[in-house]
């Protein structure tokens, strides 16, 4: 027992939980996430070429797999907890970049209900950490035998979801220990982009976009060294002051409505506070009713395409006394007046903020949970693979 202890703590790296072991590792996951995949085209030096027009994507996805993504009539994604939300922001990606109609599904619904399979039109892509979860594996299993072609995007090298798929991408993002998903998350979300990327270059977005973003995802391993060194300190404070809340609302809008959802799956997970994430023109339709002084509202507002939306949704939980906690750019200083706290990161292109904006969210409720006293790696009730229905 007491080896088992201390080979544990070896692996935590000198981290107090590998929850924030693997929150802190985020830059390194995503590096190794991308190695081979985001790179500068070496070649015969070419001054036509600028050092921004040789990033490509380049993933290892047999031919026939692309060409079948590029004539996709529909994507389904199926996966279940963080993989669900990552693949939410998948289907903003994919129908923004490639133009191909995605659907999101419960792999738990996705199993059990008639739903209208094509398999020369469909192709089903199944997302999970573990590679292990039964209901994604079971919607899997489902998706093959209709005939559709399968592709997993998973972590655990040779865990049977990849093993059973038609072809798929790894994350490589190291192992993940913790139940609370992280660095699978912000990863699986960078493979997405990285796949949608790969679809749409040369067809469904300009040139200039295509690498605009790819030098964004090169960026994204020093922007959350810098998220997690400047804002530490700031979230620890906004975790001492909420953590006896017992009810808390993750408010955001188009790319960052999944971040909404993650963040209070993270929250509820491993601090037992009850949370839920709302798109944020939502909160009209119910969640405004609970808002008191005493609820912190988390909102994500991104100067993006909806900024001046969400900063009105603010400004209605303001006008109603509740307590709001915001992640904006850096820079954006005319939230301070609405806002309790005011966290900034850096601009990122909306699609590929959800990389970003998560990880204060990741932070936050870790923080909270720990000056809780709760255990934090092995929160009660749930297991890091749900390998039973
Ligand atoms: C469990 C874990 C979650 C995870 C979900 C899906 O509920 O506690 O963290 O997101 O399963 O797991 P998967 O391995 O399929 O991504």
């Amino acid at each position: 027992k007491a080896e088992e202890q201390e080979e544990m703590q070896i692996e935590k790296g000198g981290f107090k939980h590998f929850m924030l072991k693997e929150i802190m590792e985020q830059p390194v996951a995503l590096e190794n996430c991308m190695r081979g995949r985001v790179k500068q085209l070496v070649g015969p030096p070419d001054n036509q070429f600028t050092l921004l027009q040789r990033l490509q994507v380049l993933l290892s996805l047999e031919r026939e797999i692309l060409t079948s993504f590029q004539s996709a009539k529909r994507i389904i994604i199926c996966a279940c907890g963080t993989s669900w939300h990552a693949g939410l922001v998948g289907e903003y990606m994919l129908e923004s970049l490639c133009k191909i109609p995605v659907e999101i599904e419960y792999a738990s619904e996705f199993r059990y209900r008639s739903v209208v399979l094509r398999p020369d039109e469909d192709i089903v892509m199944v997302i999970s950490q573990s590679g292990e979860t039964a209901d994604t594996l079971a919607a899997l299993r489902h998706a093959k035998q209709a005939g559709c072609l399968v592709i997993g995007i998973c972590n655990t090298v040779g865990s049977t979801i990849a093993r059973e798929t038609d072809g798929g991408i790894y994350l490589h993002a190291g192992p993940e220990i913790g139940v609370a998903s992280t660095k699978a998350f912000t990863a699986q979300v960078l493979v997405l982009a990285m796949l949608a990327l790969r679809i749409a270059q040369g067809r469904t977005i300009p040139d200039d976009e295509y690498k605009m973003l790819v030098k964004e995802l090169s960026k994204l391993p020093s922007r959350i060294t810098k998220i997690l060194s400047e804002n530490e300190a700031k979230i620890c404070e906004i975790a001492k002051v909420y953590r006896y809340a017992h009810h808390c609302l993750f408010l955001g809008r188009g790319y960052n409505y999944p971040v909404a959802l993650e963040g209070a799956l993270k929250m509820k997970e491993i601090s037992y506070i009850h949370a839920e994430g709302y798109p944020a023109a939502e909160m009209k339709h119910g969640p405004i009713a609970l808002i008191d002084n005493l609820m912190p509202v988390v909102f994500i507002a991104m100067q993006d395409s909806i900024y001046d939306k969400v900063k009105s949704n603010i400004m209605e939980v303001r006008a109603r006394k509740g307590c709001v906690i915001a992640i904006t750019d850096e820079g954006n200083t005319e939230l301070e007046s609405l806002c309790e706290y005011v966290i900034h990161i850096p601009k990122v292109s909306e699609c590929v903020s959800p990389i970003l904006t998560v990880v204060p969210l990741q932070l936050l409720s870790y923080h909270i949970a720990v000056m809780r006293g709760c255990d934090v790696d092995m929160p009660r009730n749930l297991a890091k693979s749900v390998t039973t229905e």
